[in-house]
């Protein structure tokens, strides 16, 4: 079955049951700027699901295209992308569990529409916690379907629940596939064996999640499904690897005629098996090559271009990767717009908008390469410099009472700097600066602690920020765009969060950038995870009891190295030259915050009124981003 087939099918399917077809729509959402890209079918839906009348009616299906760089370090497997169409059936308040999973079982397994077979299905519920009960309707529905027990497997939150950082959201059951050897299938289902793969999700809608992370009821409860095209279309042919499908395929073998090596048809696992480890990692940078050019594309024909912010920066981080990796297998001439011609030729006529956009795409992706290129070649010399030259690096050690060399050793500081050098001189991404030298560094068997680099490199970034955001605020004391009494607050109120963040999780976090409008105001801290809405009230309440204690903010002009030396945060070096402002708030003798800082500050916390969060989200990898209001 071809992937047209597919779509007209699954669209065709739903029509029949009474779905209106509606259009995909565009990768960048048009009136969410929370997020940077359409990451689901339910993301343009929102206000549907949430009450609104959709014209369409109340039974929906689409065909939606989508990118999730949440998982870009997972693409180079077999079965992750970073660009995916994800095939979605909707019901605004019309069926539920029951209608949604019998038509799902139906679609996949009747011989009139896919006709897989049964016995590779397996499935998922949720299985209930304090916030939700488990979902027995679900499973009661799949047991009367005939699935045997042990092919129902009962799974926490983490697993089987869908919805974004706010709104809709609920329990879902998840469909696998088989894909290994048709007579080894397990009798059970079992969530660690990569040869389950999830094909569909069932998720049900039935609560709207609010900003401080309670799940209030809905009143129409909503079916959102969502089932990846890639991998729906590999299960029907029989076919192992998504990049074997005809999504992909003339894709790999345009980058074959490049590179002059073979994709190769055996799977992963037989040539591991076979000592051709080698093979499999020729693989990995194909496939990743293959998905960002083509999310590339996409992204280009959606109407962003490359740059140093929001959706043109991941596209930038998506081309470059493409290019370092196609360097990798040996492509040293101009090579996206290639690729690309071929995602324009096999999509245009699903997605006409690439067609239209051609000249753009191709011009975008060329500039861009060709810019890369430079900047690759140059930060490779430097740091092939920096491998070569070990005399600088060698540390010694003390063994049985003599000092001896012990190997080439980079410590953090060098590699740090080494990294931030080809990040800020060279233009590396900063990703790509890590991922680089990490790998360059690991080929030479020099093994490097990556948390402490990462950490030192994070600091050096920090005092990089704050100097560019310093100097194109200009005239902007401190960064505030004005220095009002609301803003005077909101800074102070910016220091109390901060030393909450670290009080609740952790001396890791470091400030990655503010901003201040005299409504609101916005941290940017080092941190990796989602904060839990409990780590969310607990610092809330840190702040709030810091503004009841009603404390003083003290300034002391001091020198910087007398400065770090009381242990002040943030580095303004070059702003401030010799002299630096501190700015501390002491309880009862205990520090609760000292940062050197611009101001304006409120005189004494009481002044702020109520803290509230309003949101926490992603801001770039690593890094978490909390808005806030005082009351
Ligand atoms: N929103 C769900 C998902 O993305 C189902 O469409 O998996």
């Amino acid at each position: 079955m071809n992937a047209q087939e597919l779509r007209s099918k699954y669209l065709e399917f739903f029509k029949s049951k009474g779905h209106t077809i509606i259009p995909s729509a565009s990768l960048v959402p048009e009136n969410d700027p929370s997020v940077l890209f359409t990451t689901a079918g339910m993301h343009p839906l929102v206000p549907y699901l949430l009450g609104e009348k959709h014209p369409g009616g109340s039974k929906l299906v689409d065909v939606q295209k989508c990118i999730r760089t949440g998982d870009i370090d997972e693409v180079g497997d077999t079965t992750h992308h970073t660009f995916f169409e994800m095939l979605g059936n909707w019901s605004l308040g019309e069926y539920f569990k029951e209608g949604a999973i019998k038509m799902s079982w139906e679609f996949l397994t009747s011989a009139d529409w896919l006709n897989l077979d049964k016995n590779r299905i397996a499935v998922s519920v949720f299985e209930g916690d304090a916030d939700s009960p488990f979902d027995q309707e679900a499973y009661d529905v799949w047991k009367g379907l005939g699935l045997p027990e042990k092919k129902i497997a009962k799974l926490p939150k983490k697993n089987n629940w869908w919805g974004m950082e706010k709104g809709p959201c609920g329990p879902d059951t998840e469909i696998f596939y088989w894909v290994g050897e048709p007579n080894k299938i397990p009798e059970s289902f079992n969530d660690d064996n990569d040869l389950w793969v999830e094909i569909w999700n069932n998720v049900f809608m039935q609560y709207d999640k609010q900003s401080d992370g309670t799940l209030k009821v809905l009143e129409q409860k909503n079916v959102d499904t969502g089932m990846g095209m890639e991998r729906i279309l590999a299960a029907v042919n029989g076919l192992d690897d998504n990049y074997k499908t005809e999504l992909f395929w003339p894709i790999i073998e345009k980058i074959e005629e490049l590179s002059k090596l073979e994709y190769g048809d055996k799977s992963d696992e037989e040539y591991i098996k076979d000592d051709k480890q080698c093979w499999v990692d020729v693989r990995k940078q194909f496939r990743i090559i293959a998905d960002h050019i083509k999310a590339a594309t996409f992204i280009i024909a959606d109407g962003v271009v490359p740059s140093n912010t929001g959706q043109g920066y991941v596209l930038r981080r998506l081309i470059r990767r493409a290019v370092r990796y196609g360097k990798l297998i040996g492509i040293e001439k101009d090579f996206a717009t290639s690729v690309a011609e071929i995602v324009v030729q096999e999509y245009s006529n699903h997605y006409p908008e690439l067609a239209k956009n051609r000249a753009l795409i191709f011009a975008e992706l060329k500039k861009e390469e060709e810019k890369f290129r430079k900047t690759l070649d140059n930060g490779l010399k430097k740091l092939e410099k920096c491998l070569s030259n070990p005399e600088r690096n060698v540390q010694y050690k003390i063994e049985d009472g003599l000092q001896k060399q012990a190997d080439v050793y980079f410590n953090d500081d060098i590699v740090s700097l080494l990294f931030f050098d080809l990040y800020q001189t060279n233009g590396f991404p900063i990703e790509l600066a890590m991922e680089v030298v990490f790998e360059e560094f690991e080929k030479k068997g020099v093994s490097l602690n990556k948390e402490k680099i990462t950490e030192k490199f994070n600091k050096l970034f920090e005092q990089h920020q704050e100097l560019s955001r310093t100097a194109s605020a200009g005239m902007f004391k401190g960064g505030l765009q004005d220095s009002g009494e609301e803003t005077a607050k909101l800074h102070t109120a910016t220091h109390l969060l901060l030393a909450a963040l670290r009080n609740v999780l952790g001396e890791h976090v470091f400030q990655k950038g503010s901003n201040i409008t005299s409504e609101r105001l916005r941290l940017d801290f080092s941190h990796s995870e989602k904060m839990t809405p409990e780590q969310l009230a607990k610092v809330e309440e840190l702040v709030n009891a810091g503004i009841e204690a009603n404390l003083e903010i003290v300034r002391e002009e001091m020198s910087l190295d007398e400065a770090k030396k009381i242990g002040a945060m943030g580095v303004f070096e070059a702003k401030y030259g010799e002299k630096v402002s501190v700015y501390s708030i002491v309880e009862g003798g205990r520090v609760v915050s000292r940062e050197i800082c611009g101001g304006p500050h409120a005189s004494l916390t009481g002044a702020l009124g109520r803290f509230r969060i309003q949101k926490e989200e992603a801001s770039s990898a690593g890094v978490r981003r909390i808005k806030a209001v005082l009351e």
